[in-house]
């Protein structure tokens, strides 16, 4: 028998009891029980999302409430200026692209952060721009982006929705929906929300639900409006995931006992002891300086060791999974997740197997450097 360890930044770990909530014999979904449980996530995602707004849930992964942002929100021929910097925003160029949208591409290398002042231009230069879009939390590159910037030169365009995917920030960083003039967020339940994959929500403000009433390009499973109308009576328009729904409401009552900020505090110091153990170890961060989030720490894979072997030994021989680089950086970055149910011991024992693995590779470094680092941030050194 080897113990597992599931380090990556989706699907996270679950906790017992949320499994155990979900392991409940199946209840059906047009009853008060479930009504219940459904209300208590919704208004959960409320706090967690920081919002007053509509909340919607839909069974699908995040990918689905991407789509739904654009076929919600704009008529085909719309302009759209989407950022990206890297795998998961270049999605959403591919969706709007797909829906016959007018995009503006906003390519920014992986290891940037999307340029605030970039779009800021973008914008004056484009003021019929119905749309902007950016990746809070890029899983792809671990780089931070900052929505809280960006959205206050979008509040000044009244036509233009603000489209936020923070499928990996949702939980991890802070995402101020209302504060921060974010019309759209969305995240997916294999993350911060510590859940199985399959359901996903999204926020939608006043000015999204006016975008919505000009849209026409087509929907049906995602459509808003069904869920909203269904909200009302406190169901769902479809058969709903109801064991994520009833695991979701423990979720949440996990995510209020800890409290957001203090869940966001935690997940900045594992994040902040991952780069310093990777570090120590001589290894260099990949995400730039003014935007590493707290989700996942990627690293360059150093000079000499295969990057794909490090993920093979690390899981084969030691348990633990870690994600690999995706696209170009595939071999070339190794990704530690720290996004959701963990704790500080999760990352001494992935810094302890990534070490042993490093040294099973022939890299040469001090042993006990990375977990030595790592202490120092958990007892405030
Ligand atoms: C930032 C981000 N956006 C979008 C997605 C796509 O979500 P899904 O794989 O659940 O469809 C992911 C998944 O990893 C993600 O991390």
């Amino acid at each position: 028998m080897q113990k597992k360890y599931l380090m990556t930044p989706g699907p996270t770990p679950v906790p017992s009891e949320v499994l155990l909530a979900q392991a409940r014999p199946a209840i059906h979904h047009r009853t008060p029980d479930f009504s219940a449980a459904l209300m208590e996530a919704v208004n959960g995602l409320k706090y967690v999302f920081q919002t007053e707004n509509d909340v919607l849930i839909m069974g699908s992964s995040g990918t689905g409430v991407m789509e739904s942002s654009i076929s919600n929100c704009f008529c085909a021929g719309d302009k759209i200026i989407v950022t990206h910097n890297g795998k998961f925003g270049e999605r959403m160029t591919q969706i709007s692209e797909a829906y016959g949208l007018n995009v503006i591409d906003m390519a920014f290398e992986w290891t940037e952060v999307v340029s605030p002042e970039a779009v800021a231009e973008a914008l004056k230069a484009n003021p019929d721009a119905r749309g902007v879009v950016v990746t809070q939390s890029e899983t792809s590159s671990g780089v931070l982006n900052d929505i809280k910037t960006i959205g206050e030169t979008v509040a000044g365009y009244p036509d233009c929705v603000f489209i936020i995917d923070s499928i990996t920030g949702i939980g991890a960083v802070e995402c101020k929906t209302d504060e921060w003039g974010l019309d759209v967020v969305m995240t997916g339940s294999q993350k911060g929300l510590m859940l199985p994959p399959g359901l996903a929500a999204i926020s939608v403000s006043e000015k999204a639900w006016r975008a919505y009433e000009r849209s026409t390009l087509p929907k049906y499973y995602f459509d808003w409006a069904k869920y909203r109308k269904s909200l009302e009576k406190e169901t769902t328009p479809f058969t709903p995931p109801g064991s994520l729904i009833i695991g979701l409401a423990e979720a949440i009552k996990m995510l209020r006992e800890e409290g957001i900020e203090n869940t966001i505090a935690r997940h900045s110091r594992l994040a902040e002891a991952t780069r310093r153990g990777c570090e120590a170890l001589g290894l260099k961060l990949f995400a730039p300086p003014e935007g590493r989030g707290s989700a996942v720490t990627p690293v360059w894979v150093p000079e000499g060791v295969d990057g794909k072997a490090i993920v093979k030994v690390m899981k084969d021989t030691h348990g633990v999974t870690i994600a690999g680089g995706q696209d170009d950086y595939a071999g070339r970055i190794i990704r530690i997740g720290h996004l959701g149910y963990f704790g500080n011991f999760d990352i001494i024992v992935t810094l302890a197997a990534l070490e042993m693995t490093l040294a099973q590779l022939g890299y040469g470094f001090e042993r006990g450097a990375g977990i030595k680092a790592a202490e120092a941030v958990f007892m405030g050194e």
